[in-house]
């Protein structure tokens, strides 16, 4: 086997299967059935619930949804990945913390759009992913916007994609009671092949750029470490009220409104447990800035330094990088990449590595090797290009 797997052809799959299981299990033939993709996230890491800027991409890898209306307001749910028989709700009576499992998320949908005043009802849905959970690719995000996609189109209510990525991060905000961001949300509603999509979250405003790795005889490598380190959830909030709590001592609206040249300043006025923390993010938000300029100018390889100082900021001012995400960066940067670095939340997950076509196996063999060495259970390497968004495909 080679050390990196062919890029997943997702996009082509056929939707048969789901629409099959969905008759076994709900007796009907579905209404339709919607994707929704994960995402890796280029550069602009913990700079979303700072105002400020990212720069992901959708992947191959994405949530289906069968899906057909019900007129007696259930909502009933099964998963092929999700263990245990199907879900039956009223949704009527979802409230948050009424749901502790995987349903928590198309439910937290469900409640999200009916909490903004949309007129909706019950539904069967069939659910089956091809996106890793716990790997940091946004699984989450992916199964809340293919269900907000899904009850968009069956409801007729015509939000746009960016209007259900904020129906689906307040389904994972209020429902679920994770405090995230709206990038990954944004990344699964809003993305496009063949590009990446530049979110400036103050504004409200997305756009796509080109983003043709292999265009420049380059790849995109996905490192899934495997590893999920339990501390990262309440380090998620912690770290978010700390940036918060910078921004308000500096008589801030968000951190985003710090440029480069204000961090001596800031660092003079804030407690010494916060500056790296400030630092983090505004040089995090100079760095998608930068990238964005590379990319409009077609230079790809420009993002590997950019990428690998991101990575570096991650691991040493925010500290949420482990030994597991740091090995897989030093090892390719070792073997020759142009950039590495952890995508995403953090204290695991996964790494994206930006390679030469010709130094991309090198790299994967060497990272595997260095798992071996260390003793870590074996990652699992793909490459990625970007995907489209989230779309009804049947
Ligand atoms: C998680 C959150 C996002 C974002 C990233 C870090 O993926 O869901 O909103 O904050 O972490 O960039």
């Amino acid at each position: 086997m080679n050390a990196v797997d062919a890029p997943d052809n997702a996009q082509g799959r056929s939707v048969r299967p789901v629409e099959e299981v969905f008759r076994r299990v709900f007796g009907a033939h579905p209404e339709g059935v919607w994707a929704a993709p994960g995402r890796v996230n280029l550069i602009g890491e913990h700079t979303d619930y700072n105002d400020g800027f990212a720069l992901p991409i959708a992947i191959p890898q994405h949530t289906l949804v069968a899906a057909k209306r019900r007129r007696d307001g259930r909502l009933r749910l099964h998963s092929e990945q999700g263990e245990g028989p199907v879900i039956d709700l009223a949704v009527a009576d979802l409230v948050p913390g009424a749901v502790t499992t995987w349903g928590a998320y198309p439910a937290g949908v469900v409640w999200a759009l009916r909490e903004a005043g949309y007129e909706t009802g019950g539904a069967d849905l069939h659910i089956d992913s091809t996106v890793p959970t716990g790997a940091g690719l946004s699984s989450s995000a992916a199964l809340e916007c293919a269900v907000a996609f899904a009850y968009d189109d069956l409801y007729g209510l015509g939000l746009t994609p960016a209007a259900l990525a904020l129906i689906a991060q307040r389904a994972e905000n209020g429902f679920v009671g994770v405090p995230c961001g709206v990038m990954d949300q944004m990344a699964s509603a809003c993305c496009a092949e063949g590009q990446a999509l530049h979110l400036d979250i103050r504004a409200g405003a997305h756009e796509h750029v080109p983003f043709a790795p292999g265009a420049e005889g380059l790849r995109l490598l996905v490192v899934d470490t495997r590893v999920k380190h339990d501390l990262g959830d309440g380090a998620y909030a912690a770290l978010r009220a700390g940036c918060e709590r910078a921004a308000r001592l500096l008589g801030l609206a968000a951190l985003r409104d710090l440029a480069p040249e204000d961090l001596p300043r800031a660092g003079r006025l804030l407690p010494a447990s916060l500056v790296p923390l400030v630092r983090h993010v505004v040089t995090e938000n100079a760095r998608v800035t930068e990238a964005v300029s590379h990319l409009r100018a077609g230079r790809v390889a420009a993002l590997g330094p950019i990428i690998s100082a991101g990575h570096a900021s991650l691991r040493d001012d925010y500290a949420i990088s482990c030994a597991e995400t740091d090995l897989v960066v030093d090892t390719a940067l070792e073997h020759g990449a142009l950039g590495a670095r952890m995508t995403g939340g953090g204290f695991g997950g996964s790494v994206i590595v930006l390679v030469a076509e010709e130094r991309a196996s090198a790299v994967g063999t060497a990272v595997t090797g260095a798992f071996r060495t260390a003793g870590y259970q074996e990652p699992h390497l793909f490459e990625v290009s970007p995907a489209p968004g989230a779309r009804r495909i049947a």
